[in-house]
């Protein structure tokens, strides 16, 4: 165990080679399929005022009551570290006015909640995520899943799930929580005591519980769609046919609420399998959020990055990760031909060639071991006795095989090889 003092903090993680390779993928397809829709990217800051999040994802859900972290800064000021991307960008797109009503944009970046740490909880977490801006219409829910589901498949992942649910419309809310308290408060002493809690401040929360106690009790209560008017049900059926008409299959689950109480309409979770008992890839819905005098409506998601790159883990195995250049090593033997090599490197290197060279006058057998370590596919290897013929030795460090070759034919070999390991 290495020394507390090269630790990050508890649930939060430094991020770098060999899997920074699978993040990098991860990246640059979800700006390309998420272009493809129209997004322009977005980077609102890290840090906010801390009712940014209060007003926008509710003060009664778990993530602003329980998990932000929120302190004064020099000024005094209350500000939070963001939690996730929908609030700061919703602040961002009240302020564009008019320009914002159709916004279409998408974020990557990390978030911040204070839980405690298990498999699948980090303190500081990544995410993507989009939010296409406009009134509530069943099409707009639709292509938001639908983007999310191509960029899925696109990066290779297999057994993801799509689980659907509506929260109904404000209207509807008053119905689907007197049903649901009519129905559970009778049996308030048989739920476990988050659940207990939550009947008194968030009702709709008893439902995602994953508290052994209470599910016997959840599972037996009626999908609360029930308790909406026929038009949020229509709604809901109508995000199902666009889907359908995308080919993309989705599973009905009537207790999903999601835990933020912005949504209303659409809800949706992915899941994949390799997450364990947190097995949501991504969750989104339909939502309108008032900020000042503006209500902003519009769909939305975000993907967990640190599960997502699980879930390809196990999905793709070592091909989950991004395709590397092939790296070339050359190898100088004595001080002149070092000279010499340092600017082949560099000529190289603007050519798009990978390549790397010991810099601290070496033994050609440490300079071979550093060639392996590295990875290195070929070698280049060039002394005196090259530098007079005017060639270089050529290795390929797979089948061993040496080559004498001159700058032209070097080129095109090393085109050859340069095209990814
Ligand atoms: P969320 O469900 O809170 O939604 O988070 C989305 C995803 O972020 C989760 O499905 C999960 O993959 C990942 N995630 C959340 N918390 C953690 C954690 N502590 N450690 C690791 N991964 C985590 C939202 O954040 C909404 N803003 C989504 C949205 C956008 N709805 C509308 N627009």
């Amino acid at each position: 165990m290495a020394s507390e003092e090269f630790q990050p903090l508890q649930g939060m993680s430094d991020l770098s080679s060999p899997e920074i390779s699978i993040w990098h993928r991860i990246e640059s397809t979800t700006r390309r399929v998420f272009h493809l829709y129209g997004c322009e990217e977005v980077r609102t800051p890290v840090l906010e005022k801390s009712t940014v999040f209060e007003r926008t994802m509710g003060d009664t859900t778990d993530v602003v009551q329980k998990e932000m972290y929120v302190f004064e800064d020099r000024g005094g000021r209350r500000v939070a570290l963001r939690p996730e991307g929908t609030a700061g960008v919703m602040r961002y797109i009240a302020g564009l006015g008019q320009d914002g009503n159709d916004a279409r944009v998408y974020y990557i970046g990390p978030m911040f909640r204070c839980e405690r740490p298990q498999a699948g909880r980090k303190r500081q977490f990544h995410q993507l995520g989009a939010e296409l801006i406009g009134p509530a219409n069943a099409a707009a829910d639709a292509e938001a899943i639908a983007m999310q589901v191509q960029l899925l498949r696109e990066l290779g992942a297999r057994d993801f799930k799509v689980q659907l649910n509506t929260r109904g419309l404000s209207e509807d809310r008053e119905a689907v929580v007197k049903g649901l308290r009519a129905l559970l408060e009778p049996r308030r002493a048989e739920l476990g005591e988050d659940d207990q809690r939550r009947l008194d401040q968030n009702i709709l929360r008893v439902l995602d519980t994953k508290d052994e106690k209470s599910l016997p009790i959840v599972k037996s209560l009626p999908p609360m769609t029930e308790f909406m008017a026929e038009s949020s049900r229509a709604y809901l059926q109508d995000v199902v046919s666009h889907l359908k008409r995308l080919e993309i299959d989705v599973v009905l689950n009537p207790r999903l609420v999601r835990g933020l109480d912005y949504y209303m309409h659409t809800v949706w979770e992915i899941t994949h399998p390799a997450l364990g008992s947190q097995d949501a890839l991504a969750g989104g819905g339909r939502y309108k959020i008032t900020i000042g005098d503006r209500a902003v409506e519009g769909v939305g998601f975000a993907m967990g990055m640190e599960r997502l790159v699980t879930a390809l883990q196990k999905d793709l195995g070592d091909a989950a990760a991004a395709p590397k250049l092939a790296l070339i090593w050359v190898v100088s033997l004595g001080p002149a031909a070092f000279q010499e090599n340092f600017r082949l490197v560099q000529t190289l290197r603007m050519r798009g060639v990978r390549c790397g060279l010991d810099l601290a006058g070496r033994s050609m057998k440490a300079q071979m071991r550093a060639a392996d370590r590295a990875g290195a596919t070929a070698v280049i290897i060039r002394g005196d006795t090259e530098m007079e013929k005017g060639v270089f030795v050529f290795k390929d460090m797979a089948t061993g095989t040496q080559t004498e070759l001159a700058m032209p034919e070097l080129l095109e070999r090393l085109q050859s090889v340069n095209l990814v390991a």
